[in-house]
């Protein structure tokens, strides 16, 4: 059961526009635009109104590289039982149900991120089962594929993340990770399955074109 997000959802609709990810077309989310005021605000104006970094504001390239990937190779999720861990404005979710996911799950941490995928999803259309928890550490609940969208980028969450999805792989789960070469990326124990030039803003990533990878994570490192 989700708590009440009411306000959440006001702000995220307040601090939005419709729009699109540059390599997914065909899926509108709300997110930052170049006028919205979320774009404007600095990180010292966020922290004094206690608001952690809007994430699920932006597409990020590697979460963008595994919704293409998804959205172009359905055989892969069809029919399929996901998971999508850290999910943000849920681009990836959204693209596995397309894509004729049997189910999926889709969590974060973050409330106003849970807000915003809830709107993302009825935006588009599609059913997801969305959780605002830390599932990180969880047994397998059946996920035959488990997403995770750029989630390398700071410590501890990269390492912890990373064994646990380790761990999944394991339990017999293909495990896909979106990643555009952040810090804290594994060195070894992935299998490069695609990669995709995604567009991007000076703004957000210092550069206007990163090249993000799909990884399918191995169970040893
Ligand atoms: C860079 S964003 C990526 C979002 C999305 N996957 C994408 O690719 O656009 C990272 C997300 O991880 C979430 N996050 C961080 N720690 C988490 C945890 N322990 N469990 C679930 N989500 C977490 C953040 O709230 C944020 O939404």
């Amino acid at each position: 059961m989700l708590p009440d997000l009411t306000k959440e959802t006001q702000f995220v609709r307040a601090n939005t526009a419709l729009l699109t990810a540059p390599l997914i077309p065909e899926i509108r989310l709300f997110l930052a635009s170049e006028i919205s005021p979320i774009w404007q605000a600095t990180e010292e104006e966020l922290a004094a109104k206690n608001l952690p970094p809007p994430f699920w504001a932006f597409a990020w390239a590697g979460g963008q590289a595994l919704a293409r990937y998804l959205l172009d190779h359905p055989a892969k999720v069809s029919g399929k039982r996901v998971l999508d861990f850290a999910s943000g404005s849920g681009l990836q979710a959204i693209a596995a149900m397309q894509s004729g996911a049997s189910r999926v799950e889709a969590v974060d941490i973050d409330r106003f991120a849970v807000a915003a995928l809830c709107l993302n999803a009825k935006e588009n259309g599609v059913k997801i089962d969305v959780a605002l928890e830390d599932y990180i550490g969880r047994e397998n609940a059946g996920w035959d594929l488990v997403l995770a969208g750029d989630v390398c980028y700071e410590e501890p969450m990269a390492s912890r993340t990373i064994t646990w999805l380790r761990m999944l792989a394991a339990s017999g789960a293909t495990v896909l990770l979106g990643d555009p070469s952040r810090s804290y990326l594994p060195k070894s124990g992935l299998e490069r399955v695609i990669s995709y030039a995604v567009k991007t803003t000076r703004e957000l990533e210092d550069t206007d074109v990163r090249n993000a990878i799909v990884w399918q994570v191995s169970a040893e490192a």
